[in-house]
């Protein structure tokens, strides 16, 4: 897609964040129409674009939604997701949140420990409610991607170990207040390699049926999120090889399949925009210094991820830079020797595949504002996130001043 970058810039200002719309559709439909002939949900991982619009579209088009507070299931049923799609998962539910999952009637509550199950039974008899739950199982599978986004082997916090999870179905199965419908794993994140999911639903697929056997009715086989994108060269998973594979290891078993995926919709959907401040040489590195920065997209500096940058319509001989943000931690750049022209103020870099884990996971570090957002739609654009103003900034603070 050619998009006008410098005519957003100047209606908009910078930095920004774009996220075209057409393609974070077909993102979303390439994945659904490869589990075509199966019934299937895909639940949007809110976690990695949370803006109500980009929730709104893609439950137009009848996503559900993955939701880890209740903050997210509120902004879910907010967008007009169905509830009967929304599932809230998370290590840490609050009381509160258990509460109002209850109420607001959604899909099922995800368990992460038998602690959490008694606290959801507990809840749910004060309501005198039935909650419906799934049970995360840690299928302890390496899914070589990177430590931080790994969660399927048992030194991960998440889940719990089959034989745990067998006596919670049994437990879960013979309480009036719990509903056990669901079976879910989440192995990890960027995930580019199909073996290691294709094994993880063959154990989960196995524990389903042995679950079906003693009479527990599992409806919903939740794959969790994972698909993996191209951020440089990466080789991806193929969404068609991704949903036959599934489909292999649930045959027989006439199960709704859901899968959870984030990154996958919205990561090459989304471009940060930011401009060009200064430019500094010293005697052994050149730096670009932009006014977006690690408070806006940390993801260079937290995970050391690569995200293309490019000048936009600006040419010249290129040489590497260190393409760095205004904020004082060395930690604060979007890229190091990276390729650009000779670069002056107010020109314009863009920095690729910023659509998912990039606003969600900005902050005020600095007291730097939140940048905008903005949608491309149908060759228009509109802003679905205004700029965050200093006195919105300081709001919670100044009356106790
Ligand atoms: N389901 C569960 C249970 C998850 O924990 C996650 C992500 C997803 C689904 C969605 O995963 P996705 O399809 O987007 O890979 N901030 C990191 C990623 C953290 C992912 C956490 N869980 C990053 O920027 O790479």
């Amino acid at each position: 897609m050619n998009i006008a970058f410098k005519s957003l810039a100047n209606k908009y200002g910078t930095p920004l964040y774009i996220y075209d719309f057409d393609s974070l559709q077909a993102r979303y439909l390439s994945l659904k129409e490869a589990f075509e002939g199966q019934k299937s949900i895909i639940a949007y991982a809110i976690k990695a674009n949370s803006n109500l619009s980009v929730i709104k579209r893609l439950a137009s088009l009848g996503a559900g939604a993955d939701c880890v507070s209740i903050g997210e299931v509120r902004r879910a049923l907010k967008a007009g997701v169905d509830r009967y799609k929304i599932i809230f998962s998370g290590v840490g539910k609050q009381d509160h949140e258990i509460q109002e999952a209850l109420e607001s009637e959604i899909l099922f509550i995800n368990l992460e420990s038998e602690a959490e199950m008694k606290r959801v039974e507990f809840i749910a008899k004060q309501l005198d409610k039935e909650a419906r739950i799934s049970i995360r199982v840690n299928p302890n599978i390496d899914a070589k991607t990177h430590p931080y986004i790994a969660t399927g082997l048992h030194e991960s916090k998440f889940g719990v170990e089959i034989d745990m999870a067998k006596r919670m179905y049994i437990y879960a199965k013979n309480s009036p207040h719990l509903n056990p419908i669901g079976i879910h794993f989440h192995i990890g994140s960027q995930l580019t390699q199909l073996e290691p999911i294709r094994e993880a639903c063959a154990i989960v697929a196995d524990l389903t049926r042995s679950l079906r056997a003693i009479d527990i009715d599992i409806k919903f086989f939740d794959i969790g999120g994972g698909l993996g994108v191209q951020y440089s060269d990466e080789i991806t998973i193929d969404p068609k090889a991704y949903a036959n594979a599934i489909k292999e290891a649930t045959k027989g078993l006439d199960v709704t399949i859901m899968c959870e995926p984030g990154r996958y919709i919205v990561a090459n959907s989304g471009y940060f925009l930011t401009k060009v401040l200064y430019e500094k040489q010293n005697p052994t590195h050149r730096f670009v210094i932009v006014d977006g920065a690690m408070n806006d997209l940390i993801r260079p500096s937290l995970y050391g991820a690569y995200h293309k940058i490019e000048a936009v319509e600006v040419v010249g001989e290129e040489s590497p830079a260190n393409v760095v943000g205004p904020v004082c931690e060395s930690g604060d750049f979007f890229g190091k020797g990276v390729y650009l022209p000779p670069l002056a103020p107010n020109d314009l870099l863009v920095i690729h595949s910023a659509g998912a884990y990039g606003f969600t996971m900005s902050s005020n570090y600095n007291t730097r504002n939140k940048s905008a957002e903005v949608a491309l739609e149908e060759g228009k654009d509109r802003v679905i996130r205004a700029r965050e103003s200093f006195e919105e900034l300081i709001r919670l603070e100044e009356e106790y001043l």
